[in-house]
């Protein structure tokens, strides 16, 4: 049932260019320039009249969330907030019947993110769900949804319907920035077709596992981890950390590049491996020179960087490949080095890495 692969972690995994392109199977339609989602669609006017949009989840999925933030602020222009779902519940949130709000789950089971979802209705709002186990009771419960078509997914480290909650949501966005007309036809149509290359450059990023578990081999034994990124890989960042926190068991925190100055650079010194993600794109060179802070402070330094990059390679203790994509597909790629790290380092410690101390698969009690 493991298909061959020693655990489900490591399957479902390697199993993401298929779960993506899965996942837009008949709803990216590249060369007729459309998007099909009759979800979306069926409820068009509720998303381009909406206020905001509210995104609510818990762990993993919150952090699609995160990444689905700046896809829709900076591509569909409409304001976005992401909550965990266990705060938005006992805040006495402002909710309106103009908001629109996205619940993403893979499980569809997750006690707080559905009571999330119930006050949100009580309040007028109009509830969109994003979930892979189809049936499950968010699915039930909102008002329209689309489905994730990630299969079963059994580690108890979300990995496979992390990307693929990003398709859908990057799927969304596009489509309602098309409706707005926040995109050009161009642009539009470049995303598209950047979108249906992500599957194979997925597998391209996977062809660098034999480097990753060298990798893995340098820093199993690290007590402490930090991860980095900024913009739309900041997410990518907290999942990182939180892929090698509930397998490995080893602290690790995700940060925005920028705030390390605000506190927990006091934290590096030798001893501390410091994950940066250091694609060529926006933030490029103020990424470098948050390196540069990290290695004069004698931080050992692996980056997540754009194939053929040269720059960082020079400051960097290690460097991990992936190929080259737009800034808002990053995280599809850049994500997968750090879910393999993970892994081999579980593995290398002898941990439980599908079923870790203390953890459950759906979190169905608060
Ligand atoms: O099923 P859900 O997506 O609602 O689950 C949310 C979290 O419990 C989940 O993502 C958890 O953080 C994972 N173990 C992370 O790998």
């Amino acid at each position: 049932e493991k298909g061959g692969y020693d655990h489900f972690m490591l399957k479902e995994i390697y199993e993401q260019p298929h779960a993506i392109k899965d996942t837009y199977r008949g709803r990216l339609l590249a060369k007729d320039g459309i998007i099909r989602m009759a979800g979306v669609e069926n409820h068009k006017e509720k998303f381009l009249n909406a206020n905001r949009i509210i995104i609510v989840a818990c762990g993993t999925s919150w952090h699609a969330g995160l990444v689905a933030e700046y896809i829709f602020e900076d591509i569909a222009r409409i304001p976005v907030e992401v909550e965990y779902a266990s705060e938005f519940r006992y805040r006495n949130p402002v909710i309106t019947n103009k908001d629109v709000v996205i619940a993403i789950s893979q499980s569809g089971e997750t006690a707080d993110t559905l009571a999330a979802i119930k006050l949100a209705k009580q309040h007028g709002a109009f509830v969109f769900g994003v979930c892979n186990v189809v049936g499950s009771s968010i699915a039930r419960e909102t008002d329209a949804g689309a489905y994730t078509h990630a299969g079963p997914e059994i580690g108890v480290a979300s990995t496979k319907a992390f990307t693929t909650q990003i398709t859908v949501l990057t799927l969304i966005a596009l489509k309602l920035a098309k409706e707005k007309g926040a995109i050009s036809n161009s642009d539009f149509h470049y995303h598209l077709e950047q979108l249906e290359l992500i599957p194979d450059k997925v597998s391209k990023a996977l062809e660098s596992d034999t480097h990753i578990k060298a990798v893995a081999e340098t820093y199993k034994d690290a007590t402490n981890c930090l991860y980095l990124g900024r913009g739309y890989n900041f997410p990518v960042a907290l999942e990182g950390a939180l892929k090698l926190k509930e397998i490995s068991y080893i602290h690790a925190e995700g940060y925005p590049a920028a705030e390390m100055k605000h506190g927990p650079i006091a934290l590096i010194d030798e001893q501390m491996p410091v994950f940066v993600i250091a694609t060529k794109m926006g933030h490029y060179e103020k990424v470098v020179s948050n390196i540069q802070e990290i290695k004069s402070r004698k931080g050992k330094i692996i980056a997540i960087v754009t194939e053929g990059d040269t720059d960082v390679k020079k400051l960097a203790d290690h460097t991990i490949e992936v190929p080259e994509t737009l800034e808002s597909l990053s995280p599809l790629l850049t994500t997968i080095p750090l879910q393999l790290l993970s892994y081999h380092i579980a593995v290398m410690l002898n941990k439980n890495v599908d079923q870790p101390r203390n953890l459950a698969k759906s979190v169905t009690v608060e």
